[in-house]
């Protein structure tokens, strides 16, 4: 992995890569370089791939064509590299087990032994790690007993379990007020510090104020350098009228669609 840095490599490098969900293609095309260090933030309209790209650079998806690298490693090598908040969790909520012990199963690792039992480090890092997020007092709670921005939250710190260089979003704010909205955005700003990350959102009103560079997404990838959205940028994106978005300003997101509109 050092080797990795020391040779400056990219965190992802994907070239031409396209995925199909049987004949049906999902993504074709895409070419993405995400330097180590940035903040990328990919929006998109719905069924636009956002989540096939992420699960495609975690090798969770087959690839139909191209190729995704993690700093330079191909996708049987780099999952230790890489930490995974899903846009959606099979965890029932319901299940008796405590916000850390979630934490825990981050530092699972493949091949697990029948009488396997998490090591003291195991357990001093899920702690360190829920200090970092803010949830430490919390850290015994069954998981049924969190609001919805803990446990958001609780995915984020279970992703940071394997210490990853890279953190992968799928849409974390999606469902969490405001006050939680911002204190996972904060943190996210405090990961960059050390980690690369890409962030999915539909949150068009923070996304460009968070984010490094933008990335739209609708089958194909466009890259914006500048996190600066335009209205050309997101209408041309959403393939209808989309407001732009005034920090602080109270706005409406979606003018109404012109064929939505009676004529008497
Ligand atoms: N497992 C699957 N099998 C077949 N088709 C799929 C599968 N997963 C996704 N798709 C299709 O692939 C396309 C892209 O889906 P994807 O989930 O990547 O979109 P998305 O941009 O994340 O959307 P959203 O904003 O709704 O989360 C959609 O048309 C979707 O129906
Ligand atoms: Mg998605």
């Amino acid at each position: 992995m050092r080797d990795a840095y020391a040779k400056n490599l990219n965190a992802v490098h994907i070239d031409n890569l396209s995925v199909y969900y049987g004949q049906t293609p999902a993504i074709t095309g895409v070419c993405l370089d995400v330097h180590d260090g940035e903040y990328l933030g990919i929006i998109g309209p719905n069924g636009g791939g956002k989540s096939t790209l992420l699960k495609a650079i975690l090798g969770l998806v087959p690839i139909s064509a191209g190729t995704v690298q993690i700093y330079g490693n191909n996708t049987n090598k780099k999952t230790a590299l890489v930490g995974y908040v899903p846009q959606f969790v099979i965890l029932n909520r319901k299940f008796p087990i405590s916000l850390v012990d979630v934490v825990l199963t981050g530092r699972l690792k493949q091949g697990l032994s029948p009488f396997f039992t998490f090591t003291q480090k195991d357990k001093e890092k899920a702690f360190e790690i829920l200090e970092k997020v803010g949830l430490l007092s919390l850290a015994n709670r069954q998981i049924a007993e969190l609001s919805g921005g803990e446990f958001q939250k609780m995915l984020i710190a279970r992703a940071l379990a394997v210490n990853p260089r890279l953190l992968l979003l799928d849409e974390p704010t999606a469902s969490v007020d405001a006050v939680s909205r911002e204190q996972i955005y904060s943190l996210l700003s405090e990961l960059n510090k050390n980690k690369t990350i890409i962030l999915v959102t539909h949150d068009l009103l923070a996304v460009s104020s968070q984010v490094h560079s933008l990335a739209c997404l609708n089958g194909n990838l466009i890259y914006h350098g500048e996190p600066e959205l335009t209205e050309n940028i997101v209408n041309n994106l959403y393939g209808c009228p989309v407001d732009l978005i005034a920090h602080g300003v109270p706005h409406r997101v979606l003018r109404d669609h012109e064929e939505e509109k009676t004529v008497d």
